[in-house]
């Protein structure tokens, strides 16, 4: 039997986890598959209850575990408290616990969506790739970073990878690449860094192994300009720590919708952390006006990289498009349709399932 820990966390978390948690259990019935959910604590929550955002007992939980549902961490009320303990801190330990080095997020244009995106219709209409940023390298933990030098007036960051460390996060794109549409971007900065030349050198020797996929490399300037003016061009783009932060922030608002991104936190076996690219919207927890899609989607991202099971994740995606097409959307969307109707987090988990 497979195991899904749930980490419902803060704010809207409990709300959209709970969602999401139903489409998995009514899709897994309807396929027959035997599924258990544990859920434990992490972020505020776990402050409140174990003086930690990340207990023992939720990390011994996730490590075994096939994969993890999270929801989101964080609000006012633990901002106040010691910067010693932190909600967040709770979700940089999981990730790292857990060994997760390759972050996933698909970017997809929704027909029903589209007059959201701050873009042109034509710009964002075919739009539908795969950010892959590395996760756990690069220039957010290389040493030394730190003030030096005469009173403190210098100030080095470092941006270090081993080749193994490239290696496994390029392979994870190519691995993507072919389940997709067979073409990979390999976003960097190689004119001035070297890391960035070992990257593009790592890209050529792998892509020896995929024949099938068609690879190009884009400096990431010119990448960041690219995705705005011509996103439809991209299926599976693979880049280093810092520049994935950014890039994948930007590429979010292509389509205009935050409540409606999931994410994919994975490593060489199955073994994945999903979650919502949102963060736990305090403003409007516990009004049942929370989107779920974000993290329903999320879901269908762990039947298929966890479970093996893409087919049941399609059907998910279908389900959510299908309910949006027929007008069907939370307070947060905006949807130009002749029966807009506005629902509540329930009756949207209710269309989905249906
Ligand atoms: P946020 O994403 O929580 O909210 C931004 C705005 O979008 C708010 O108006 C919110 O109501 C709305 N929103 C977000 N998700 C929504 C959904 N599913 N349905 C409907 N509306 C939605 O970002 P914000 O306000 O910057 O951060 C709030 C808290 O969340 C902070 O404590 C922050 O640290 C934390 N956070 C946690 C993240 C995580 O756990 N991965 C990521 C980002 C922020
Ligand atoms: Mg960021």
């Amino acid at each position: 039997m497979k195991t899904i820990t749930v980490l419902p966390g803060d704010g809207i978390g409990p709300e959209v986890t709970a969602s999401a948690v139903r489409v998995l259990r009514s899709i897994m019935k309807h396929s027959q598959q035997d599924v258990q959910f544990v859920e434990k604590k992490i972020g505020g929550a776990a402050i409140d209850t174990y003086g930690t955002p990340l207990p023992q007992e939720t990390i011994d939980q996730c490590q075994s575990s096939d994969a993890i549902l999270l929801g989101a961490v964080g609000g006012p009320k633990w901002n106040a408290q010691s910067m010693n303990i932190r909600p967040e801190q709770g979700l940089l330990g999981i990730r790292k616990a857990m060994g997760l080095f390759a972050n996933l997020r698909p970017v997809e244009a929704y027909q029903a969506l589209i007059d959201s995106s701050p873009l042109k219709r034509t710009f964002v209409e075919n739009v539908d790739f795969v950010i892959v940023r590395e996760l756990t390298g690069g220039l957010y933990f290389g040493t030394p970073s730190e003030r030096r030098g005469a009173n403190n007036e210098q100030v080095v960051d470092t941006l270090a990878y081993s080749r193994t460390e490239i290696q496994r996060v390029v392979e994870k794109a190519f691995q993507l690449a072919m389940k997709r549409r067979k073409k990979l971007t390999s976003i960097d900065k190689a004119n001035v860094l070297e890391s960035s030349r070992m990257w593009r050198e790592v890209v050529n020797q792998l892509a020896k192994h995929y024949p099938e996929v068609t690879v190009n490399h884009q400096l990431v300037d010119s990448a960041a300009m690219q995705l705005i003016t011509n996103p439809g061009q991209f299926d599976v783009l693979v880049t280093e720590n810092m520049f994935g932060d950014i890039l994948s922030d930007e590429a979010s608002v292509i389509t205009g919708s935050l409540g409606m991104m999931p994410s994919a936190s994975l490593r060489s076996d199955k073994v994945g952390l999903y979650e919502p690219v949102h963060g736990s919207a305090p403003d409007i927890a516990g009004q049942g006006k929370a989107n779920p899609l974000a993290t329903i989607l999320s879901a269908a991202l762990l039947l298929r990289y966890s479970l093996d099971m893409d087919q049941e994740a399609s059907k998910i995606e279908t389900a959510v498009r299908e309910v949006l097409n027929q007008g069907y959307h939370t307070g947060d969307l905006q949807i130009d349709h002749q029966d807009d109707k506005i629902v509540n987090t329930t009756e949207i988990t209710d269309l989905v399932i249906n």
